[in-house]
């Protein structure tokens, strides 16, 4: 499938997102108090591309993370912009931050912080280790995280060489 990633791409995104955040709310606090994190898609440029499926779930990972690590209010930023020969994507969030010991097994596959205690139910831990393996092997690009416990914030940056995702109109 040919996509043209444009604004109207992030929007379409951003709007499940809202609903993904008020399910969640109103889940969690069970009385609805409708709370979600704001959302802030910048994307710089517009290009042709036939790996939507790998590129969404990328973001859609590391999205529901940032959703996952705020509790009630907070921010995430998605953007998108040239470095180099290359398009860098980051998301970025005012949750809990990462401890430093964890950033050594971030990318591991099992490796989760998130625990039910209710239902003792953990989660896969898996989709960081999924990220990587698309960005590493689909893309042939990289991937790095960068996060602050005290300041409370998280970044996420996938650089994707241009050649490997763009298709020359
Ligand atoms: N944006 C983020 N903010 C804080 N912690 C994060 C963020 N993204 C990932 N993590 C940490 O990395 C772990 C692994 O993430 P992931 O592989 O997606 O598995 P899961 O979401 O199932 O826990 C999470 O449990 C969490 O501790
Ligand atoms: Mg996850």
């Amino acid at each position: 499938m040919n996509l043209f990633l444009s604004i109207q791409f992030y929007h379409n995104l951003v709007r499940s997102y809202i609903f993904l955040c008020l399910k969640k709310s109103r889940n969690s606090a069970g009385c609805g108090v409708w709370q979600t994190p704001i959302f802030k898609f910048k994307c710089k440029d517009n290009f042709r591309t036939i790996d939507f499926y790998p590129l969404i779930s990328v973001l859609n990972n590391l999205i529901i993370n940032s959703i996952d690590a705020i509790e009630g209010s907070g921010h995430i930023l998605v953007d998108q912009q040239r470095e180099g020969d290359s398009y860098l994507f980051r998301v970025v969030d005012s949750g809990a931050g990462i401890e430093s010991d964890d950033m050594e097994v971030l990318f591991e596959p099992g490796f989760s912080t998130k625990y039910d205690p209710i239902t003792g139910r953990m989660s896969t831990g898996i989709g960081l280790s999924h990220v990587k393996q698309i960005v590493d092997k689909h893309f042939v690009g990289s991937i790095s995280a960068e996060s602050s416990k005290e300041n409370q914030w998280t970044c996420f940056k996938v650089l994707i060489p241009k050649e490997n995702i763009e298709i020359k109109r």
